[in-house]
């Protein structure tokens, strides 16, 4: 039986952080196929060292690093190389034939996700909020106590305490809250008071420079990894890459879970280096490496699916030239309910009836708009859609 076989395989783990570990593996491996044909296996021919060639997710070339990796391709082949003919030569062995079955280091720069941010926390107010901050300001000149906050929280602006600003500022937030619920405080003045919290939060915010931005995408479908493993991916804007970014931002995506953001950055820190969202323009982001594991594991999370891919490949002589050879729209809002075992159909003609049923002659509404607006719906992707601008967008590099 022994005769028969032809090939040792074998897979350390993905990803390799080190050439020491990964010698150290395939020495194992070797000893294992040399005593093999020393047992009879005469016909074995190929070693298969199966996958773990990693990537530098970080860029920091650190083998200390569960994001990174201390060696390049040739290192990686040396070390394997070297490994199996030390072991061979010196049980006198014949040289196998080497194969891999390198995944991560394949696919992963054959993929970007590239997504809208569509709006950060800004300072500029709009005469709404203007107006209901004065009813915020209103409430502070009748309230003992919120009078007492809000001169404190004036001395702490003051002496540029922005931590102290938004303590205050919650205090403040808090006791309204409890007014509310007892029924001593009116919902206009409530809404006053948020207003001018919000206020306060984006002046101390944008002199620390830490903004929310709010991105098109699901963190659980596209980058399950930053999630469940704490990975860390390079993540940058690909607009405006000649201005200097003024403002630092973190990530918070379309999903209900306060787990749905980005806050982990290659470069260690908890926020990235990102522009002013200008009003009527657009500002995508991109993610990169994440050819690999990251949409097969995602999954549909909050009922949002995967994005809308790209193909892109290479057309003609020219390295630089591209041609977009497909474009595969994500699930649609019809799709993950069916993935869901609904019946979405059933679903979109019982709420057309209902909406139907309810539907009175003085609305603007017609039973055409109620029906188109319902398809419209389920048909749609679950993500944001403004006019005919795309969602989140998957691009793959063929
Ligand atoms: C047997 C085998 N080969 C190859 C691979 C690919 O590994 P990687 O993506 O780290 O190269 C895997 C993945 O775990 C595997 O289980």
């Amino acid at each position: 039986m022994l005769d028969c076989v032809q090939l040792l395989h074998f897979h350390i783990g993905s990803m390799i952080p080190s050439t020491s570990l990964l010698a150290d593996g395939v020495t194992e491996a070797a000893q294992i196929y040399c005593e093999l044909v020393r047992m009879g296996a005469n016909n074995m021919t190929v070693i298969d060292i199966g996958g773990g060639l990693g990537i530098d997710y970080s860029g920091s070339k650190s083998s200390e690093s569960d994001v990174s990796v201390g060696y390049g391709l040739e290192e990686y082949a040396a070390a394997v190389v070297e490994s199996v003919q030390r072991v061979c030569d010196k049980r006198s062995v014949k040289h196998p034939v080497i194969c891999s079955e390198s995944g991560r280091a394949i696919v992963s720069h054959q993929s970007v996700l590239v997504f809208e941010a569509s709006f950060s926390g800004s300072t500029t107010t709009n005469n709404n909020a203007a107006l209901s901050t004065l009813l915020g300001l209103q409430y502070v000149s009748d309230s003992e106590g919120a009078r007492a906050d809000y001169s404190n929280l004036c001395a702490a602006a003051f002496r540029g305490e922005y931590e102290a600003c938004l303590l205050y500022i919650e205090e403040m937030k808090r006791r309204c809250l409890d007014e509310f619920k007892e029924g001593s405080l009116g919902m206009e003045e409530l809404a006053g008071i948020d207003a001018l919290c919000d206020m306060v939060r984006k002046a101390a915010s944008s002199s620390e420079s830490v903004r929310n931005y709010h991105v098109n995408m699901s963190v659980f479908t596209s980058i399950p990894d930053l999630w469940g493993i704490q990975q860390v991916f390079p993540i940058l804007p690909i607009h405006r890459l000649e201005e200097k970014p003024s403002v630092k931002g973190m990530l918070w995506d379309l999903t209900c879970d306060s787990d749905g953001k980005v806050d982990r950055f290659i470069n260690g820190e908890s926020s990235l280096p990102l522009h002013e969202i200008r009003e009527g323009e657009k500002y995508y982001l991109g993610m990169f490496l994440g050819g690999a594991y990251q949409e097969a594991l995602g999954g549909l999370h909050n009922l949002f699916g995967g994005p809308t891919v790209v193909r892109v490949s290479q057309s003609g002589v020219h390295p630089h030239s591209f041609a977009l050879t497909a474009a595969i729209p994500g699930p649609s809002c019809g799709d993950v309910l069916r993935a869901m075992q609904h019946q979405p159909e059933l679903m979109l003609e019982t709420l057309k009836q209902r909406a139907l049923e309810h539907l009175r002659e003085d609305t603007f509404l017609t039973a055409e708009a109620v029906t188109a607006g319902l398809g419209h719906s389920f048909n749609n992707t679950p993500y944001l859609v403004v006019a005919s601008s795309p969602s989140s967008v998957m691009v793959e590099n063929l």
